[in-house]
């Protein structure tokens, strides 16, 4: 089944006109249907590179988290490894190698109480590494619930409305009931309290953002854990947590290592991230780690020959790329600690720079300033009738800047917000000229009689 959009009204399907100055000896192509014959590769080339134009310009995204910017030795190794595939442990065991070091880097960096029994691997993104954590938490709880002679067929994980996707695909696709807490007020993200009333018997797990999508905010995950603590001792009821750190665990540990999120609140039983995010990837490349390896049920763990030997993995995946773990090597190897203290830090200060900026316009009130995630997402104050975020959105996109515009979920569908996320390579010139256009596009905005774009057509998607 094609997965074609539902508002993709495509044209009736005409043929590619390839233009006589390429030189091609064919005229018209079919675009929809698989060519009798080839072409030139200069000829494919350029057809496909002139089609792409119309893609945004990946560094004026502000809508993605994914790295859009890497240096030119990573983008040389990258090519270099394109053709490696890194399930194949015993054809390619350096990279194997890499993906161990990485993992053992990052469960220390957790600090996993012992980590040399700490368990991870590396992924597509955050999604598969929430999965699997997911599944982790699944397996676990089934186990003791057979054990203990209860029936283990209605699971129920907990977590903000605020989760991103890839947790609705995972409690759809392994049938898993998802508790919700709502938004509330000008609370955006999970209450400890209310995911804690939500957990009982069945609850496989709380899942703890850091941070939310929405707004860049890190959820807590310090006192979520101290009131499962408590309802621990109260009822015997004994739920673990995953931190979805699919920025903030490439961030936090940087920038504010005094808060406790990770391995050091003996209540986490895994940490997933998105390599391709703060990590400082291109996509896609993701991990997780688990606690230990009590966290992990080896039942879950597949066998493939590395070296003449065997090597444990968990995958959704098969096949998959080598070059961006060898690339998140790179990294660390190229930055340490320090560089990624300095990359983020910069990205922060990017962040709270224009988010100040932002709030001193007039019309704009922020949720968020961007000192966690350096993420903000920021409203129209209620005064402003004559247009909507939407239309700052579209006025912003005129002059090639993606700033996504979007409602908020439960219990805050009226609020309707803009968001952006400052990455590696958002520099203070690029937030300057960002600012100027809004100060170039806000005088029209503030002229219109009526909003143009009330944003029926959105809906959150990253
Ligand atoms: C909190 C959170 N979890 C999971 C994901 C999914 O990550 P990925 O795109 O790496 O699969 C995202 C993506 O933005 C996210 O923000």
């Amino acid at each position: 089944m094609p997965l074609n959009h539902p508002r993709t009204r495509r044209r009736a399907p005409r043929d590619l006109v390839v233009p006589p100055i390429l030189g091609a000896d064919v005229e018209r192509v079919p675009r929809d249907e698989l060519p009798a014959g080839g072409m030139a590769p200069d000829v494919a080339y350029q057809i496909i590179h002139d089609e792409l134009m119309l893609d945004g310009n990946a560094r004026l995204n502000l809508a993605t988290f994914v790295t859009t910017w890497m240096e030119p030795q990573a983008d040389r190794l990258m090519a270099e490894t394109f053709d490696k595939n890194m399930i194949d442990k015993d054809e390619y065991p350096q990279t194997a190698e890499l993906e161990l070091r990485c993992v053992n880097m990052l469960s220390r960096l957790w600090h996993a109480p012992a980590a040399e029994q700490a368990v991870g691997c590396s992924t597509t993104g955050s999604s598969e590494g929430c999965m699997l954590g997911g599944l982790a938490l699944k397996r676990r709880w089934q186990k003791r619930r057979r054990a203990a002679g209860l029936p283990a067929d209605r699971p129920n994980m907990v977590m903000g409305v605020n989760a991103q996707i890839c947790w609705d695909k995972f409690m759809n696709y392994w049938d898993v009931e998802a508790r919700l807490v709502p938004m509330d007020g000008d609370r955006y993200h999970l209450s400890p309290e209310e995911a804690v009333r939500l957990c009982d018997d069945n609850t496989i797990g709380v899942v703890v953002i850091l941070g939310s999508t929405y707004d860049g905010s890190y959820e807590p995950v310090a006192e979520t854990c101290r009131l499962l603590d408590e309802l621990q001792q109260r009822t015997g009821v004994d739920v673990p947590v995953h931190v979805d750190g699919a920025s903030g665990a490439m961030v936090a540990p940087f920038l504010d290592p005094d808060l406790e999120w990770d391995f050091r609140l003996p209540r986490v039983a895994s940490i997933s991230t998105s390599g391709h995010k703060y990590g400082l990837v291109y996509p896609g490349v993701g991990w997780v780690v688990w606690r230990d390896t009590e966290a992990l049920p080896e039942e879950l763990v597949f066998w493939v020959n590395y070296l003449g030997d065997d090597m444990p993995t968990f995958a959704l995946n098969f096949s998959r790329p080598g070059s961006q773990i060898v690339t998140q090597y790179y990294n660390f190897l190229r930055l340490g600690f320090d560089g990624y203290v300095k990359v983020q830090g910069y990205s922060r200060d990017v962040a709270t720079y224009l988010s100040d900026h932002i709030a001193q316009l007039g019309p704009f009130e922020l949720l968020t300033r961007g000192d966690e995630l350096p993420v903000f997402a920021f409203t129209l104050a209620p005064d402003v009738k004559n247009f909507t975020v939407f239309d700052v959105a579209d006025a912003l996109r005129e002059r090639g800047w993606l700033v996504p515009a979007y409602t908020f979920p439960r219990n805050r569908q009226d609020l309707a917000a803009l968001r952006i996320v400052v990455r590696r390579g958002f520099t203070h010139d690029v937030a300057d000229l960002l600012l100027a256009d809004f100060e170039r596009q806000l005088p029209r905005l503030r002229k219109q009689a009526a909003p143009v774009n009330d944003g029926a057509a959105a809906s959150f998607h990253h």
